[in-house]
């Protein structure tokens, strides 16, 4: 039986494999805390109910150790979890000696530099699951939707969101890139698909040693022909809502292990504000930082402006040299693109970025070279303007900063398993 079953299993006899999370004892009777991936039990060892050579074996047990029990499941209010094991029989598969991580408290470096081990420990084991249940939800809600998954490649010979953050590799004697995006592969599978989404590694060189910022994160991107700006957005506001309803429904417990006050996720609910660039500007004058029209925010402008609301908040048509070569002009608004970005409340900032692309030949040629890249390289992305080129969009929503902000977490390096962080490749 796995822990999690434990409520269907009330006054069954049932074997448990697993670890030991934490033992304590007071003379007669030894509680062990036993996880086994699924969840933790405490396991009740009593002398007077065991014979001795068992009672003795328990008392050798230490922090992860592993081991195979048989016992009885009972309700029990006062146990953690609302069960507890009888314990009858017991296995020893392992004695561990010297587990580094105690239940007292240690620094986050030393933590970072025994990730592997610090895997199982419940904080980390909760704020995991609910990554998974993040990247699950995202693709159910544009499986149930009709979309493609389209699987984009990870080396490639261009960049896609500006030269400066690229890894570069050897590709036997020229370089090729570790992708940014898989957008501009979305591009063409679009045109094919008709609405398709990738969902994979991407990396980024970026110098930033912030809480926000890792070489190696996992962005989800939806792209869908004939879309319209205004459609584009509201598609981001009901993805989000599903995400974050989805976790509610399904990860009380992670959500109660990691102290998560849900209040201000059951206030995400479809409308979302929007502003401009040109009324960010204004806000962030309000409160103090002058930003002059074409500077781009940082997480200290992101914060102010999610902190005006109480749900995510769209930003809108930045000023064209601020953002990408692909994105479309707004004829309404010159000087502007028809992208928007998605703040996440409590201080997050940007969690999704998107755009119009533009569909027109001669002005993606136009940008391509204003931004210093090579025609022949783009070449078979200038293609897709040639041939039945229709008005399209997407956007990518970053998966570790979406756990971060949904988790309430300080920092991304707790939201992926083994985070690439600037200066930390190991373990
Ligand atoms: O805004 P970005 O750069 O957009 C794109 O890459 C587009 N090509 C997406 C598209 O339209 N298909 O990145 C999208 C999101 C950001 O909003 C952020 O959540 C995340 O990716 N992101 C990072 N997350 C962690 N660490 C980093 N270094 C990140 N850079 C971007
Ligand atoms: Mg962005």
């Amino acid at each position: 039986m796995y822990i999690e079953e434990a409520k269907n299993n009330v006054g069954k006899e049932v074997t448990i494999k697993g670890w030991i999370y934490n033992t304590r004892s007071s003379g007669k009777i030894i509680f062990l805390l036993i996880r086994d991936g699924t969840g933790i039990i405490q396991s009740v060892v009593s002398k007077n109910d065991v014979p001795e050579e068992i009672f003795q074996k328990a008392k050798k047990l230490t922090q992860e150790s592993s081991v195979i029990v048989k016992g009885i499941i009972r309700e029990d209010k006062r146990a953690p979890g609302g069960y507890e094991l009888l314990l009858k029989d017991l296995e020893i598969i392992q004695i561990t000696k010297d587990y580094p991580i105690t239940p007292k408290e240690h620094g986050v470096g030393f933590l970072m530099e025994h990730r592997h081990l610090w895997l199982r420990s419940k904080r980390q084991w909760a704020i995991l699951r609910i990554r998974h249940r993040i990247e699950k939800s995202l693709r159910d809600f544009f499986d149930n939707r009709g979309f493609t998954l389209v699987d984009a490649p990870i080396l490639t010979p261009n960049a896609c969101e500006g030269s400066t953050t690229l890894f570069e590799t050897d590709y036997f004697g020229k370089p090729a890139f570790l992708s940014q995006s898989g957008q501009l592969y979305m591009e063409a599978a679009a045109m094919a698909f008709g609405k398709v989404y990738c969902f994979g590694p991407t990396f980024r060189a970026e110098k930033s040693k912030t809480r926000r910022h890792l070489m190696e994160f996992w962005m989800l991107e939806p792209e869908i022909a004939y879309i319209t700006f205004e459609e584009n957005m509201k598609i981001q506001e009901e993805m989000i809502t599903y995400v974050v309803q989805e976790v509610l429904k399904n990860c009380q417990n992670e959500l109660s292990i990691i102290g998560r006050d849900t209040t201000v996720l059951e206030k995400v609910k479809p409308p979302f504000p929007k502003i401009s660039y040109k009324e960010a500007l204004e806000i962030l004058e309000k409160h103090g930082k002058h930003l002059e029209w074409g500077d781009d925010f940082g997480g200290d402008e992101e914060t102010i402006l999610a902190a005006q609301f109480d749900k995510p908040v769209f930003v809108h048509n930045f000023p064209t040299g601020a953002k990408a070569f692909y994105m479309k002009p707004d004829p309404d608004n010159p000087g502007t693109v028809l992208a928007a970005d998605l703040l996440a409340p409590e201080g997050y900032g940007e969690i999704i970025g998107g755009s119009q692309r533009i569909d027109d030949y001669d002005l993606l040629l136009k940008r391509l070279k204003e931004n210093g890249l090579s025609e022949e390289d783009y070449k078979w992305y200038l293609d897709l303007r040639k041939y039945g080129s229709v008005p399209h969009g997407g956007f990518g929503i970053g998966l570790e900063r979406t756990v971060a902000w949904i988790a309430k977490l300080p920092h991304v390096r707790e939201t992926i398993p083994f985070p690439r962080l600037l200066e930390k490749i190991y373990p």
